[in-house]
């Protein structure tokens, strides 16, 4: 499942974001790659230990925390420490490549399973050329350049890539969730039930037997399903 999720960071939290990142010191992306994505990336990302990075950190986990698309999305049971990446100028692309299968943190701080890749673009798609992130799943190629403060989650078995950026600078965050539900099309299911649900309470209120009966199926299924 490839969803965009809106509005994970607002307008002042983003130019909050930008500034860290303008007085940021840059590095070689492929220091934190496997072998083969290394191959093919070529970008810059934050220092992970600077002191712009955890503050970056910090305020992107408080946005996700927010956001209740992004839960009932991704069921999270732990998610890895948001990078910055930029691409611009000789440093622009990462071609076609598959994310490591398990995320070693720093400092011998645990692993985390990488069932979902994340995308949380930080710079304007008016502010480059280029620079789509293009997801090959099962649907076929997706192209994606969202509003900035924007994410998009999707699965982490896709090859995907970024499309050079021939003008300007694009900045976003990356990072992946280890899943609570580990089937993609597990959680793709629950995902629609609680989005349906939602409307449904909208519509016919809380108290509805149908709404109880079926708000009941989708925690007895997520009981099914659940690995904490
Ligand atoms: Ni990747």
């Amino acid at each position: 499942m490839l969803l965009h999720i809106p509005r994970i960071l607002g307008a002042q939290e983003l130019s909050q974001a930008r500034r860290l990142l303008q007085r940021a010191a840059w590095v070689d992306g492929r220091s934190t790659s496997g072998e083969q994505a290394a191959l093919a990336k070529n970008n810059e990302q934050l220092a992970e230990a600077s002191e712009e990075n955890r503050a970056l950190q910090q305020l992107v986990l408080a946005g996700l925390e927010r956001s209740p698309e992004f839960f009932a999305a991704t069921l999270p049971k732990q998610i890895s420490p948001p990078l910055a990446n930029r691409y611009s100028g000789a440093h622009n692309t990462f071609g076609n490549h598959v994310d490591s299968a398990v995320r070693f943190l720093r400092n011998g701080a645990g692993r985390v399973r990488t069932d979902i890749s994340c995308t949380l673009f930080l710079s304007s798609p008016e502010d480059y050329e280029g620079g789509e992130l293009v997801v090959e799943d099962t649907f076929g190629k997706q192209r994606v350049k969202l509003a900035a403060g924007d994410a998009v989650v999707y699965p982490g078995t896709s090859v995907h890539r970024v499309e050079p950026v021939t003008r300007g600078a694009r900045l976003a965050c990356f990072f992946w969730v280890q899943s609570m539900v580990r089937s993609d099309e597990q959680r793709r299911l629950l995902y629609d039930m609680d989005l349906h649900l939602r409307q449904l309470r909208t519509r016919i209120g809380d108290e509805d037997p149908a709404v109880i009966g079926l708000t009941a199926t989708y925690h007895n299924l997520l009981r099914q399903w659940i690995d904490l």
